[in-house]
């Protein structure tokens, strides 16, 4: 290799692009960037990189001449068709071996689409989920890194360097084949989404029930915090903590309360879906969402039915909010985990949920102390969900009735609870022997002979429910 040659190269200067660029190169790799708006490669290397070892290049073809072969080209650009733009683009001008990275938010259908593609081009790709937002990605991000296995080892050094350090080793870890890293990256955000709802319905319950000043909602989170050591829960601190400095008011009183989102939350539960597993907490955050945008009909809504319920707590409550919490946090992990399993036999990723945990012990948005025992859990063969790990039931055990006492409260008032009650739900379905399935399994039978078993027999049944000759 020239010594002009750069090690890496990322395409897409917006905040990803820019914090892995300087990441990557304080690690000891020359990078080359190039972004399709110049102005963007200019500013960054003027303001942020011009005493670092990063190659700002402004066309195309100049990018890729700078860099050492077999060549690693990491894409950061918005999920979606640019990402599909970037690739058409790069495909006439690299070689046989060389390797393109999808570091964004892709659909791991889009991925599997993309791997054959550039495969079939003689190139390599690795679809690779990148968490840790703005802050991850600069100093430290979890990295999921799918795909051709050779062309991983490849980049894992720089990758693995690049992700944050725990003593176990860097958060980055090869997971599969084609589209594994990025299936396990829709996961974290889906229960992410379940996190940040079951979160924000335990805030809302404080501030509408409790009585509670930002401050002390804040102290209550930090010390129901110090079993979980999650980083959702610690900026739910520090957010609470925050003043307006327009108003000096709570900052948190003043945004609007619309959410927003980009799709990753809904993707999962719509694999979930496709895959026939439940993961009713995650869903219940995405429908949260979708209520919350509804929010000129809400106010229309609100005015003509105004306040219903019955607004008392009970002793215990506050107690009892933070042991819910926990336990709707937990089932948000065992959704996804349960999911990433179905996922990996389905798609013959061969995940390792170990190696899963590792990756999100440090570096993303749902890292959290909670990581170790499920890392452990699933070190038992046959595990197959968190709720019957020896690591879980005792906190089931100790805080189902809490779950039960909280969810009961809030449904005898107008304030929500979609995840809190969607985790209970989940528990109670998955630990009942019995359902009133039989119901459903009738009424099918009835209305399309779609027949049904039988407790006390084998065989299939149907019955002659009515006479159809004389209805
Ligand atoms: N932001 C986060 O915290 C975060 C966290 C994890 C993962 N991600 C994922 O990481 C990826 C990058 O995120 P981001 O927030 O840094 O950037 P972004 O806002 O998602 O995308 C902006 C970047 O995409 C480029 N772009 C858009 N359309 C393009 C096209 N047709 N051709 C070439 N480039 C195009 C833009 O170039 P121009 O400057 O020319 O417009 C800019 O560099 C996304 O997939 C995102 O979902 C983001």
């Amino acid at each position: 290799m020239s010594s002009e040659e750069s090690e890496f190269g990322i395409i897409g200067m917006a905040v990803m692009g820019q914090n892995l660029a300087l990441n990557i190169e304080q690690s000891g790799y020359r990078v080359s960037v190039y972004n399709r708006t110049d102005s963007k490669t200019k500013d960054f290397k003027q303001k942020r990189a011009s005493d670092r070892d990063i190659v700002a290049t402004y066309e195309l073809e100049e990018f890729i001449s700078s860099l050492e072969r077999p060549r690693k080209v990491l894409i950061l650009v918005k999920a979606g068709k640019p990402v599909d733009m970037v690739i058409d683009q790069l495909l006439p001008l690299m070689e046989e071996g060389d390797i393109i990275i999808d570091g964004g938010n892709s659909h791991f259908q889009d991925t599997n689409r993309r791997v054959k593609k550039v495969e079939g081009e003689g190139l390599h790709y690795l679809g690779t989920g990148i968490s840790g937002g703005e802050y991850g990605a600069l100093h430290g991000p979890s990295i999921m890194p799918g795909g051709h296995r050779e062309a991983y080892d490849e980049v894992s050094e720089i990758l693995r360097s690049a992700a944050a350090q725990t003593p176990e080793g860097p958060t980055c870890k090869y997971l599969g084949p084609r589209s594994a890293g990025h299936y396990v990256k829709m996961v974290h955000n889906g229960i992410e989404y379940a996190v940040m709802q079951s979160i924000a319905e335990v805030y809302w319950a404080m501030k509408n029930l409790l009585d509670l000043s930002h401050e002390d909602m804040a102290d209550r989170f930090e010390a129901w915090n110090q079993r979980l050591d999650a980083y959702l829960m610690e900026i739910t601190v520090e957010i609470l903590r925050e003043e307006d400095e327009k108003t000096g008011r709570p900052l948190l009183e003043v945004i609007l309360d619309t959410a927003k989102q980009k799709g990753t939350g809904k993707w999962t539960s719509q694999s979930a879906l496709d895959l026939g597993v439940p993961v009713p907490t995650i869903t219940a955050a995405v429908d949260a969402r979708l209520l919350s945008a509804r929010k000129d009909q809400r106010g229309r809504l609100d005015e003509l039915y105004g306040e219903l319920g019955n607004y008392e707590t009970y002793e215990g409550f506050e107690d009892d909010l933070g042991k819910a919490l926990y336990l709707s946090i937990v089932t948000a992990y065992a959704q996804g985990l349960d999911l990433l399993e179905e996922a990996s036999e389905e798609y013959n990723y061969g995940l390792d949920i170990q190696d899963v945990a590792q990756i999100w012990k440090d570096g993303c948005i749902i890292r959290s102390d909670l990581l170790d025992p499920i890392s452990e859990s699933y070190s038992s063969e046959g595990l197959d969900t968190l709720l019957a790990s020896e690591e879980f039931q005792d906190d089931y055990r100790e805080a189902i009735p809490s779950l039960r006492k909280v969810v009961s409260a809030l449904s005898k008032t107008d304030l929500i609870c979609l995840a809190l009650s969607a985790s209970l739900n989940y528990f109670n379905s998955l630990t009942a022997e019995r359902l009133p399935a039989n119901m459903i399994q009738a009424q099918r039978d009835y209305f399309g002979a779609h027949t049904y078993q039988r407790v006390d027999e084998e065989g299939t049944f149907h019955t002659e429910w009515q006479d159809i000759k004389n209805v």
